[in-house]
């Protein structure tokens, strides 16, 4: 069966679709494209229609993945359509057990940090919006850390 699997930040500019579109390449270059489907959204709307962050971008395209999402606000039916919604930090998972409409769809939130194995001493996936190059570099460090080991659980 199929995993649906939704990242969530706050304004799915820079750290959700950086997510989507790391787990979606390492799914494909393992050719188990087919077995997963993969998206992203924020906590928050105010970016909605918009590319990601295009600091996020040029640093994720110099590790060679590429991120073509539009922002979009998570929604009440997400917590239908996808299995697990992976939150970047703690206010995203309390906005998403907020939004969740019952017991069955909070049992789908998990934070990021959960699938991080080599940098265990984050708690949480720092927001880079006000950052220089290094916070984008680190959320990408953290990001693969946690798609690797969530890749290891579709496998
Ligand atoms: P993200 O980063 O949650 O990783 O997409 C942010 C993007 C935009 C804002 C905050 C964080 N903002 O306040 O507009």
């Amino acid at each position: 069966m199929k995993q649906r699997i939704l990242f969530v930040c706050l304004g799915n500019i820079c750290r959700s679709p950086a997510a989507e579109a790391m787990l979606r390449r390492l799914v494909e270059s393992e050719g188990l494209g087919d077995v997963i489907e993969v998206d992203s959204a924020g906590t928050y709307g105010g970016h909605r229609g918009e590319r990601s962050d295009v600091r996020m971008r040029r640093a994720a395209a110099a590790r060679g993945i590429e991120m073509t999402h539009l922002a979009r606000q998570v929604r009440e039916e997400d917590f239908e359509l996808f299995d697990k919604v992976i939150a970047m930090d703690d206010n995203n998972y309390e906005a998403l057990f907020r939004l969740a409409p019952d017991r069955r769809a909070q049992q789908k939130i998990f934070r990021f940090k959960e699938y991080l194995r080599r940098h265990t001493d984050w708690s949480y996936i720092p927001d880079p919006y006000y950052e220089g190059h290094e916070g984008f570099e680190l959320v990408l460090d953290l990001l693969e850390d946690g798609c690797a080991t969530l890749l290891d659980e579709i496998r």
